[in-house]
């Protein structure tokens, strides 16, 4: 069964112990941001938790989406005008919020926070300092400098292929076989988004042709989103990771093409060998190394007990893999890459 919160026409799954773990952090900490890569469900999982009554009857509960502001200027106004307390023109805004808010009890959910994070942590950590009775659930692509931090995991395969059956309900296709299921749903990293993406496709084509069409990785990034309500960074998972690569810096870009040579994990070792030169020296390629991290492109390799293995997610790879070959060096990283494997054997 799913789980019991709902999350647009589908309940959110999967997500029960996150839940009481980020309302714990929020009752404690009282300024947390739900971090992971675009389309984990950092969205879902704060609405779900706007929607429940944790801090009260009485608490004023109010939730932004930050996406379309530019301006980091501009972050307490949007603030203010989701809480309905714009203060007086003039005025400072984040001191009229302050003087607006006092201390009634309220929750505040900022959405989209990865384009305004330096602007967010200060006006958010400022709001929180000065009104005691106010929580704030943010949520980002890179981690805030907040006192609470929960970086959001994929969610478990048996979960993920229950989200595809009950999308596959919901468009009212045929019940799709478990076992084709599964096997769409392990080429999609645990990542809501792609396996509701993936689901859409059931209204036009059979789970079987779904199952083929993703097995060439770069397949799923142009399956268009045709649910509704989904915002236009979401429309397809290129349109999200490109949201993604506008937060890199230049090496972070050079090193997200390069790293799409690794068919599997990589360590920091190997990828200053193959992946660094003189466009790429090893102090940038480090540092480029720890913002990708930073950002949840590339993770942690899960069954690696050291901790210093880490992939990068397939649809992240790929999307890689095309700009490496648009940038005309694909041929010099395979060289390097299968150079250092006949050194490695
Ligand atoms: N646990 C979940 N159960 C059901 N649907 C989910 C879940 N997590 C995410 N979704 C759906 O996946 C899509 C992407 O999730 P979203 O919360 O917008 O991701 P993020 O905010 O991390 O980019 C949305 O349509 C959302 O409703
Ligand atoms: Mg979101």
């Amino acid at each position: 069964m799913l789980g019991s919160e709902s999350c647009d026409r589908v309940v959110l799954a999967g997500r029960d112990e996150a839940l009481t773990e980020v309302e714990d952090l929020l009752r404690h900490r009282r300024l947390v941001t739900v971090t992971g890569p675009g389309g984990i469900g950092k969205s879902a999982l704060a609405g779900a938790l706007a929607r429940r009554p944790g801090l009260g009857p009485d608490a004023v509960v109010a939730r932004t989406d930050l996406a379309p502001l530019i301006d980091p200027g501009l972050v307490p106004h949007w603030l203010a005008r989701a809480l309905g307390m714009d203060g007086p023109a003039g005025k400072p805004q984040l001191a009229a919020l302050t003087e607006a808010l006092g201390d009634t009890p309220a929750l505040l959910v900022v959405d989209t926070c990865e384009h305004l994070a330096t602007r967010c942590t200060e006006v958010l950590t400022a709001l929180v300092d000065a009104c005691p009775r106010l929580h704030v659930l943010a949520t980002s692509r890179t981690p805030l400098r907040t006192p609470g931090l929960y970086p959001l995991s994929p969610v478990p395969l048996d979960v993920a292929a229950e989200l595809f059956t009950e999308y596959a309900r919901q468009l009212d296709a045929e019940e799709p076989p478990p076992d084709t299921v599964r096997r769409i749903c392990a080429l999609l990293d645990g990542l809501p988004l792609a396996v509701r993406i993936a689901a859409d496709r059931l209204a036009h084509r059979s789970a079987a042709d779904v199952l083929s069409s993703l097995t060439r990785a770069e397949a799923a990034l142009d399956l268009p989103a045709t649910a509704p309500g989904l915002p236009t960074r979401q429309r397809s998972l290129r349109d999200s990771l490109d949201w993604s690569l506008r937060l890199c810096t230049a090496e972070e870009r050079l090193l997200w093409a390069r790293l799409s040579v690794f068919p599997g994990s990589f360590e920091l070792a190997q990828v200053l060998e193959i992946c660094g030169d003189a466009a790429l020296p090893p102090g940038p390629l480090v540092a480029a190394f720890t913002g990708l991290a930073w950002q949840s492109l590339i993770e942690p390799q899960p069954d690696d007990n050291e901790g210093t293995a880490f992939r990068m997610p397939r649809t992240t790879r790929a999307y890689g893999r095309q700009r490496l070959s648009l940038s005309g060096e694909e041929r010099e990283l395979l060289n390097r890459f299968l150079a250092w494997t006949l050194r490695a054997s």
